[in-house]
């Protein structure tokens, strides 16, 4: 559905895209997760039209970003980072002129318009001036004019940046929703964010691609380890020793004494589950008692981290 090909594009000195490529297919919400100034929305705005590559070329919904950007409009809905509204009209005056923007024939506007309503939940404000909305529902405006054409893209620039925790939960959960029949990129700071609605993540820093694949494929991109915490009470000196022949246990650490005679054992394993239950054989076989045992993956923040600050001291 999108297909980049190294994509380059800088402002004087600054190379805020370097070469980047990836494919977007049709149905997927790709999550572009970066710092400050990664490049999110350099990318977006190219494949957007508003800005055009230094090289290399992208394809969106099969048109040249370049040489078919009429056409790509068409089949793209678009939420800049600061989505520009019209303050003094109201909601439904504003959807009415971006519906006109769009070519909507005039026939099928009220009907459209009634369905963005409903959508985006905005009948409660469809008489106010869109310039007295709580910043939530300015963005479910936002996002009610990024879909009034029904577009088969959406591209969607940090869509919950600014929201109370609430509004948070209820855009993830419409863009979940309007995202079922469409294909979707949408770029945050925020890592929950991308665990919550995206299947495949796209790390972009210093505007080069660090790493992608689902949260899951991540995590082993970054060899991530997970942590196993373990508490044994026995009188048996080899704990440690027994805890590290474990297969795929790469490290044992004593990390504390706790009450009622209890050690507790940090271990590292790449496969932490499989050793979890290894670490109950053991105390089974060697007639331990276990009175915790608990694993911490690591998370997408923890991934993010190290891939971003990996590059740059690369
Ligand atoms: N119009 C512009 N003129 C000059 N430099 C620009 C312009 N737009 C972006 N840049 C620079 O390009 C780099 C990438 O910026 P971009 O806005 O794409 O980052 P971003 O990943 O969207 O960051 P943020 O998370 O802060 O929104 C930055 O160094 C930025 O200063
Ligand atoms: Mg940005």
């Amino acid at each position: 559905m999108i297909s980049v090909k190294s994509l380059t594009k800088t402002f004087g000195r600054t190379v805020a895209v370097n070469n980047i490529s990836f494919e977007v297919s049709k149905g997927e919400v790709l999550g572009f997760l970066g710092p400050n100034g990664a490049g999110k929305t350099t990318t977006m705005r190219m494949l957007t039209c508003y800005l055009i590559p230094d090289s290399g070329t992208a394809t969106v919904a099969g048109c040249d970003i370049v040489e078919d950007s009429l056409e790509v409009r068409k089949h793209v809905g678009y939420l800049p980072e600061n989505a520009p509204l019209y303050l003094d009209m109201d909601v439904v005056s504003y959807l009415e002129f971006v519906a006109d923007v769009r070519g909507i024939p005039s026939s099928e506007k009220a009907g459209r318009i009634r369905r963005m309503v409903e959508t985006c939940g905005l009948e409660s404000v469809v008489g106010r001036y869109v310039g007295e909305l709580s910043k939530g529902f300015k963005q479910r405006v936002g996002l009610a004019q990024t879909l009034i054409h029904d577009p088969e893209i959406l591209i969607l620039d940090e869509p919950t940046t600014g929201l109370d925790p609430s509004q948070i939960i209820e855009i993830r959960q419409l863009i979940k929703e309007i995202g079922k029949e469409r294909t979707v990129i949408l770029s945050t700071h925020i890592l929950p964010e991308v665990e919550a609605t995206c299947s495949r993540v796209l790390i972009i820093n210093e505007g080069e691609i660090a790493a992608s694949g689902t949260p899951e494929e991540l995590h082993s991109v970054a060899g991530g380890e997970d942590s196993i915490y373990v508490a044994i009470k026995a009188d048996d000196e080899g704990v440690p020793e027994k805890l590290s022949r474990i297969s795929g246990v790469t490290a044992v650490k004593k990390v504390g004494d706790l009450d009622d005679g209890y050690i507790r054992f940090l271990l590292k394993s790449k496969d932490g589950a499989r050793v979890g239950e290894e670490v109950f054989r053991a105390a089974v076989e060697n007639g331990w008692t276990i009175n915790e045992l608990h694993r911490e993956t690591l998370s997408l923040e923890d991934i993010f981290l190290k891939l971003t600050t990996k590059e740059k001291s690369a």
